[in-house]
């Protein structure tokens, strides 16, 4: 089924909204992450050996944001070409971080939990199944092209 204007629509109109507070909301994010599965922080190498708390480590909200807005683009990106299209080094960079770091198709079904939760509880007056539906469309679409550039390490 086609993404349509609407759907893109529902997804960037929801990021803008929320964007200004990206930084909290990333953190809420992966706390939900690592609420539901505690394990799933043993993976980020910059979480481990550190007394940084987490709510302060610079690196995990980076990478909530790149999957906030990496997932905003993709929706534009469907819109516009009908498929997630990142650049060649981008997404062969992806796929082989994620593939070292040992990233299984569950956990990337527990961040779409967290994702779509975290969405869902920072714009109440927006959320619509619809929303949800484009969201997670979205998400799914840049995870597939992630996934097929995860290749087994040697
Ligand atoms: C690294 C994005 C899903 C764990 C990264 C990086 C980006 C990124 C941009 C940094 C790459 C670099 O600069 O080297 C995404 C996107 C995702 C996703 C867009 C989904 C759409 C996940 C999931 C997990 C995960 C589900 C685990 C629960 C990691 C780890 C690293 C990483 C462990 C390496 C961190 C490090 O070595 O510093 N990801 N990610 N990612 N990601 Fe993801």
């Amino acid at each position: 089924m086609a993404f349509t204007a609407e759907k893109e629509a529902l997804v960037v109109d929801s990021w803008n909204a929320i964007k200004t507070d990206a930084a909290e909301l990333g953190l809420k994010f992966f706390l939900r992450i690592f609420e539901i599965t505690p394990s799933a922080s043993g993976l980020f190498p910059f979480l481990r050996d550190t007394s940084v708390p987490l709510e302060k480590n610079p690196k995990l909200k980076r990478h909530a944001m790149s999957v906030f807005a990496m997932t905003c683009e993709a929706a534009v990106q469907l819109r516009k070409l009908g498929r997630v299209i990142l650049k060649e080094t981008t997404i062969k960079h992806l796929g082989a971080t994620h593939a070292k770091a040992g990233i299984t198709g569950e956990h990337f079904e527990l961040m779409r939990y967290a994702l779509l939760e975290t969405i869902r509880e920072a714009v109440p007056y927006m959320w619509s199944p619809k929303m949800r539906n484009a969201w997670a469309e979205s998400y799914d679409q840049l995870v597939e092209a992630i996934k097929k550039e995860m290749r087994p390490v040697a």
